[in-house]
């Protein structure tokens, strides 16, 4: 249910930044080189989950079986592909409407975390020039859950001090939902409602939030 939100909390790929079609090209790589097919479809399953559970389902949907040192190489060379994009990007990738929502939220005082499973996220955040606008950043290096486990984000509410009632969770993952329904808090919902069926409400993009304050 929606309530009075104190605190926002931000899944990044997705939410903020169009990293997502970058995780994408970069799995895509790796099941290419492999032989097997890996569609945009199929990607959904991999949205907000961890690189590790990542690499296990695209190694399922393959009908792969890697022993464990094999794994750990793929994981880290996906990752080496995945960063070249990131290398590259800058404020243009952030997604529409995403920057001026975060600094209307923080000019109507409303605490703002990040909760990613990305261990990249920290990199994204400096290259668009947006880490100052959170007051916490709980990524994929502080957590060992990954989602639908709620402890990235119960992790960030208790860094913010704020209970989980307060807060509402950004999310466009149906595992991210899924953990902030868990952890007790307010979900919205990013992209398609079909997909985020248990979200509270689901938007296209923040960027419909702004034209909303616009409104008043
Ligand atoms: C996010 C993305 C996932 C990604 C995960 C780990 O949750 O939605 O697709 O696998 O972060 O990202 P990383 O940058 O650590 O590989
Ligand atoms: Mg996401």
């Amino acid at each position: 249910m929606i309530r009075e939100m104190r605190a926002a909390i931000f899944d990044l790929d997705g939410v903020i930044v169009d990293t997502a079609r970058y995780h994408y090209l970069a799995w895509k790589r790796l099941a290419d080189q492999y032989g097997f097919g890996f569609t945009e479809s199929d990607n959904e399953r991999l949205k907000g989950v961890s690189r590790v559970r990542s690499l296990e389902i695209l190694l399922e949907i393959g009908g792969l079986s890697l022993d464990s040192e094999t794994k750990t190489r793929l994981a880290s060379c996906k990752n080496e592909w995945y960063l070249e994009y990131i290398h590259k990007i800058d404020a243009s990738e952030i997604l529409p409407g995403a920057a001026k929502y975060l600094r209307s939220l923080r000019a109507r005082g409303i605490r703002i975390a990040l909760g990613s499973a990305s261990k990249n996220a920290p990199l994204i955040l400096e290259r668009l020039g947006l880490a100052p606008l959170f007051d916490v950043i709980v990524d994929g290096n502080k957590v060992s859950q990954a989602k639908p486990d709620p402890e990235v984000f119960q992790r960030a509410a208790g860094e913010l001090g704020m209970p989980a009632s307060g807060c509402i969770v950004f999310e466009d993952a149906e595992a991210g939902i899924e953990a902030a329904l868990r952890a007790g808090m307010g979900t919205v919902g990013i992209g398609n409602p079909s997909q985020l069926k248990n979200a509270d409400m689901v938007i296209a993009g923040l960027y419909q939030l702004v034209a909303l304050e616009a409104i008043g």
